[in-house]
């Protein structure tokens, strides 16, 4: 099973690692820094996100490794528009519900847990060790940090970033592109691209 992975970068050899434990076989990258890119950690960089277009009939699957979540809405919608088989990966040591959804292209990594009745989007990552509480929604292209945790029933718009250990509380509802600092602890609802941070959250920039 031949993976190709758009993005080569630190986020991106997570993204390698989950794949290879899940039973992936041949994982490459695929990176527009390449020529001058040529490897990331371990895993070869065989081409720019064009060569890869190229070469989508060559991969069984194909998921976006960028961090930025609006990058990644981007390529992946370029992937999907071109026919590219684009996969969700979860790690063998998560924990997904039978009962929950997780769209495509998003990634689960070891110790995450999303709970019965949770409802992932496309293009989301839900990093190591982070929470996804039963009847949580997020959005397509949100990014869940390590260790964070979204209460039952929080609701977060697409492209939200939930920073680092942070905790949103709840039922709560966060806006489109909003940033939630590392550790905050979210009490009230955040509005669509402002971003937030402290214990009880603050509106850092609205
Ligand atoms: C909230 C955040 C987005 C703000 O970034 P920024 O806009 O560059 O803000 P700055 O670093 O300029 O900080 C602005 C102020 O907010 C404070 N601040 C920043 N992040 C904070 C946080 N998480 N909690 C409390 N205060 C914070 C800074 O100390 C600074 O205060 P000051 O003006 O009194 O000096 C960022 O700090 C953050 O938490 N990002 C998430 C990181 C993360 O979880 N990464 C995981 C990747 S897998």
């Amino acid at each position: 099973m031949r993976l190709a992975i758009l993005g080569a970068s630190g986020h991106g050899k997570v993204v390698a690692d989950a794949a290879e434990a899940a039973g992936w076989q041949d994982v490459v990258f695929f990176d527009d820094a390449w020529p001058g890119l040529q490897e990331n950690g371990p895993w070869l960089v065989k081409g720019d996100t064009n060569a890869l277009m190229d070469a989508l009939s060559e991969y069984d699957g194909v998921v976006v490794g960028i961090g930025n979540n609006a990058i990644r809405a981007n390529k992946q919608v370029q992937l999907v528009n071109a026919g590219a088989a684009v996969v969700t990966i979860v790690h063998p040591a998560a924990t997904v519900s039978p009962h929950a959804r997780v769209g495509s292209g998003s990634v689960v990594f070891a110790q995450a847990v999303v709970n019965a009745c949770g409802n992932v989007g496309a293009g989301v990552i839900v990093n190591t060790g982070s929470v996804v509480e039963h009847d949580c929604v997020v959005g397509d292209f949100s990014h869940i940090s390590p260790n964070a945790v979204l209460a039952g029933g929080a609701r977060l718009q697409e492209q939200c970033w939930v920073g680092a250990g942070a905790s949103v509380r709840q039922l709560l509802e966060v806006g489109t592109a909003a940033v939630v600092g590392m550790g905050a602890v979210v009490t009230k609802d955040v509005s669509a691209g402002s971003v937030v941070a402290g214990t009880p959250a603050r509106v850092l920039k609205s």
